[in-house]
């Protein structure tokens, strides 16, 4: 199985070691050697939290996506493009694909769905939506035979840093920002954090899962935390309320009524009786109401390198698996016809 990488940040290069540091239990895993053919970075000579074996650097990942030797293409350098034209060249070619591309998936996701299911390949993307938590595969295949009526996630670690500042020192935003930059949790620039457009792409996906149809991120209500302050933290503390950046999909009536889906990302007061309430520092949970199972929690680190490569490394066993069983895994299915609501009519 070989492995080729796109990308070697935080992510790729923790995806990089376990696949040089793990290399035989991965072999046993999968049934067959796991290996590392080459990966694409931007410049040969930056410095890497890993040291790539002699050669297997590229700056060309175009050439390394269409090698006929790469089974797997690992897409782990974000954004729109040149990820989706490279991760399309890789199905077109015959390689499976995971990806950890959020912002991706959310705006053209079907687009890599179709590819994939016309070339029969896998393209999985479990690490896109709260890094080392297992939520993706859990909508799309052990819920599948429930019905789930809503999600709410804490899918940004950053605004979930900042406001649990906020709750427990009495802090502004501008001054837990500020931490959180120290710290690395908030980028310099944090606008997709603080602004909701990160949890916004998040809550796509989650909605598109979990109600079996099509959200994109530009279809979600988004209102980020910059206008939360001190004094709202202080009165939702007074009533037994903590304040957290919500992700919220639900079905929901539309005013015809239609059956419609409600995907929006907003500060929210939730009572601190609620197990969501729990959630501090930069980690992440959803939350699932389903008609069988009830309420379920998934809990965990939502970034950073290593829980987001494990996500990564999780997809790659199945793939492997699945292509050495000349098959491929569950795919999309988005057959519901569902109307996205917008947020004056939820
Ligand atoms: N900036 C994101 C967060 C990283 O803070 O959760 C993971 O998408």
């Amino acid at each position: 199985m070989k492995v080729a990488v796109l990308g070697c940040g935080s992510v790729g290069s923790q995806v990089v070691r376990l696949l040089l540091e793990q290399s035989d239990e991965l072999a046993a895993r999968v049934g067959a050697p796991v290996e590392l053919a080459g990966v694409a970075v931007r410049r040969l000579e930056a410095a890497r939290e890993v040291e790539v074996p002699e050669g297997l650097l590229t700056t060309d990942a175009d050439a390394l996506v269409r090698r006929d030797d790469v089974d797997l293409v690992v897409e782990v350098i974000g954004g729109i493009e040149p990820a989706r034209s490279l991760i399309l060249a890789a199905l077109e070619g015959g390689a499976s694909v995971v990806s950890a591309n959020k912002a991706l998936v959310a705006e053209d996701g079907p687009t890599l769905f179709d590819a994939a299911q016309k070339a029969e390949r896998d393209f999985y993307y479990e690490a896109a939506v709260a890094g080392a938590i297992p939520i993706l595969r859990p909508l799309r295949e052990s819920l599948a035979g429930d019905n789930v009526s809503r999600v709410l996630g804490i899918v940004n670690g950053t605004t979930n840093f900042i406001l649990d500042k906020m709750d427990t020192s009495g802090a502004g935003f501008e001054e837990a920002l500020e931490e959180a930059q120290e710290l690395g949790y908030a980028e310099a620039d944090p606008t997709a954090d603080v602004e909701g457009f990160d949890a916004a792409a998040k809550a796509a996906i989650l909605a598109s899962l979990a109600f079996h149809t099509r959200v994109s991120a530009s279809d979600v209500y988004r209102e980020g935390i910059t206008e939360v302050t001190a004094g709202d933290v202080a009165s939702a503390r007074d009533i037994g309320c903590v304040v957290k950046l919500l992700a919220l999909c639900e079905l929901r009536t539309g005013p015809d009524g239609e059956r419609g889906v409600s995907a929006r990302v907003h500060p929210a007061m939730i009572p601190r009786s609620h197990p969501l309430a729990s959630v501090r520092e930069a980690y992440n949970a959803v939350f699932t109401e389903s008609e069988a199972a009830g309420q379920l929690m998934f809990y965990g680190p939502g970034a950073g390198g290593a829980p987001t490569a494990s996500a990564v490394l999780g997809d790659l066993v199945t793939i492997a698996r699945n292509r050495l069983a000349h098959t491929t895994g569950a795919g999309e299915s988005a057959h519901a016809d569902l109307t996205v609501l917008p947020m004056g009519e939820t």
